[in-house]
C-alpha cells in the first residue's frame, strides 16, 4: 500500500516539475520587472564575467530584476536543445545567446528572432563593430543580434613543466611534428592529447582541417568549393584520424574543464580549445599563465584567427521586449564589454573598448585580433560557417567516422549532406 502510495506522490510530483516553469518568478507584482536571459554560462569565469554584467544592468536599471536561465554543458550541448523545444512551444526567453553567423541565420530566416536594425542606430554600433563581425549578424541589410565578445577557437594548450619532464623543446608547429612528438610522449607512459564530448571532437576537426588545409581551402569547405572528396581534404580528414588515434578519447573528459584539468595535472599533454579555458585556468583554477599553462595556435594555423562571436538576441514573442532591448544594450556597451570579457576570456567585439583593461594572454590575443595582418577565419564547432541543418548532419557523420574509422564514406557523407541541406 505504502509503495502504491508513494507511487502517486511521485507521478503528483513529477508532473508538478514538468510543469514548473525553468525559473521562478518572484512575485506576480513584480513580474513585469523581470527579464529573462538565457545562455549556457554556469561554469566559473563565464558565469563570474556574465554576472559583472548582470549587476551593472540591473544598477543602471532600477527596480528591474534579470532572471539568469542559465544551462550547463559546454558550447550549448544542452541548452540549444531547451532552447529549441521552448522556441517551438513559443514560449522564448526574453533574451538568448547565440553564435554569430549561420546558426543566428537560421533563426532569422524562421522568423525567431526580431530585426534590431532601429536599436543599431539608436546606439551607434555600426560604427563601433568591425564589418566582418557585423557581416554575420546581418540579413537582407538588417542587424538581428548583439555580439559581447570574440573568442578565439584554434588553440593548444600545455603545461610548460610536463614539455620540460619529457625534453620537448614547444608545442608543435604542425600536426606531423605533433604525431613524432606523440611517439615520445606515448613510450614516456603519457597521453598525448585530450578530448571531451562530441563538440569538442568536432572542435579538434575544425582545427586539423584549418591547420592541414590553410586559411583558403578552409574556408571554401563551407560553401562548397573546396570539395570535401578532393585529396587535400581526404590526406586532412586523414590526419584527423591519425590525431585522434593518439588522444584519450576511449576514456574522454567530460566537458571542455576536465579536458583542461588533464592537462594542468600533467597526465595529458596537449588539449586543443577555445580561450574560454584562460578564465577558467586562471581564475578558477588560480594557475599563472606561461608558468603552470601556456597557449600556442594549433599547429599549422600562426597568424590565423579562427573567431566565434557570443552574441544576444530579441526573440519574436519576448514577454518583456523593451527590458529585453535594455539587456542588448548592457551587451553592447564599452562597460558591459569591458566588464564581461576580462572574466570570460574573451575580448571585446567592439572596437572601442579599454585595450588596458586586458592583460596576460588576454592583451596578446587584443593585438591579434585587430592587427590587420591577423587572417581571421570562422568557427565550424561554434556557429559561424555552417547552418544547423548541416552542422547536425557532420554531428551525425562525425559520431560514425568515429567508430568505422572511414575517411571516404565521411568525407562523401558531409559534401552529400552539404547539397542536401541547401
Ligand atoms: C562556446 C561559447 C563560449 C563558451 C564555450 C564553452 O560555444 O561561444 O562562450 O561558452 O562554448 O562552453
Amino acid at each position: 500500500m505504502w509503495q502504491g502510495r508513494l507511487g502517486t506522490i511521485g507521478l503528483i510530483l513529477a508532473a508538478a516539475i514538468f510543469a514548473l516553469p525553468l525559473y521562478a518568478p518572484t512575485s506576480g507584482a513584480n513580474r513585469a520587472n523581470q527579464v529573462e536571459v538565457y545562455s549556457w554560462w554556469t561554469g566559473p569565469g563565464e558565469e563570474d564575467g556574465l554576472r559583472a554584467m548582470v549587476a551593472d544592468f540591473e544598477a543602471k536599471n532600477p527596480g528591474v530584476r534579470l532572471i539568469n536561465a542559465a544551462v550547463s554543458g559546454g558550447a550549448g550541448s544542452n541548452a540549444k536543445a531547451i532552447l529549441a523545444s521552448r522556441l517551438l512551444a513559443n514560449d522564448p526567453p526574453d533574451s538568448y545567446q547565440r553564435h554569430a553567423g549561420l546558426e543566428l541565420a537560421d533563426d532569422v530566416r524562421s522568423g525567431k528572432v526580431r530585426d534590431i536594425t532601429a536599436l543599431y542606430e539608436e546606439q551607434g554600433w555600426k560604427k563601433v563593430f568591425p564589418q566582418g563581425l557585423l557581416d554575420k549578424i546581418t540579413i537582407d541589410g538588417r542587424l538581428y543580434a548583439v555580439p559581447v565578445n570574440i573568442h578565439r577557437a584554434n588553440l593548444i594548450w600545455y603545461n610548460p613543466r610536463t614539455l620540460r619532464a619529457l625534453g620537448i623543446a614547444g608545442p608543435p608547429g604542425t600536426w606531423t611534428e605533433f604525431l613524432r612528438q606523440a611517439t615520445s610522449i606515448r613510450a614516456a607512459g603519457r597521453v598525448p592529447l585530450t578530448v571531451g564530448p562530441a563538440w569538442t571532437q568536432k572542435h579538434l576537426l575544425e582545427t586539423v582541417l584549418l591547420g592541414e588545409l590553410g586559411p583558403d581551402s578552409y574556408e571554401r569547405l563551407w560553401d562548397g568549393t573546396t570539395g570535401w572528396t578532393s585529396p587535400p581534404v581526404l590526406d586532412a580528414l586523414d590526419m584527423f584520424k591519425r590525431v585522434l588515434a593518439q588522444s584519450d578519447i576511449a576514456s574522454s573528459a567530460a566537458d571542455w574543464q576536465p579536458q583542461l584539468d588533464r592537462v594542468a595535472a600533467g597526465s595529458t599533454v596537449y588539449a586543443v580549445m577555445g580561450d574560454w579555458s584562460y578564465s577558467y585556468l586562471t581564475l578558477t583554477k588560480k594557475l599563472v599563465w606561461q608558468r603552470d599553462f601556456d597557449i600556442a595556435p594549433s599547429p599549422g594555423t600562426r597568424g590565423v584567427y579562427d573567431f566565434l562571436s557570443d552574441s544576444f538576441t530579441l526573440p519574436t514573442g519576448s514577454r518583456h521586449a523593451d527590458l529585453a532591448r535594455r539587456w542588448l544594450v548592457e551587451c553592447g556597451s564599452i562597460a558591459g564589454q569591458d566588464l564581461f570579457n576580462p572574466r570570460k576570456g574573451s575580448v571585446p567585439a567592439r572596437t572601442d573598448a579599454n585595450a588596458s583593461l586586458y592583460d596576460g594572454y588576454l592583451a596578446a590575443a587584443l593585438r591579434e585580433w585587430r592587427d590587420p595582418r591577423t587572417r581571421i577565419v570562422g568557427s565550424l564547432a561554434h556557429g559561424v560557417t555552417a547552418d544547423n541543418a548541416w552542422s547536425a548532419e557532420i554531428d551525425t557523420a562525425l559520431g560514425l567516422f568515429l567508430q568505422e574509422g572511414d575517411v571516404g564514406k565521411f568525407a562523401r557523407t558531409v559534401a552529400e549532406k552539404y547539397l542536401e541541406t541547401r
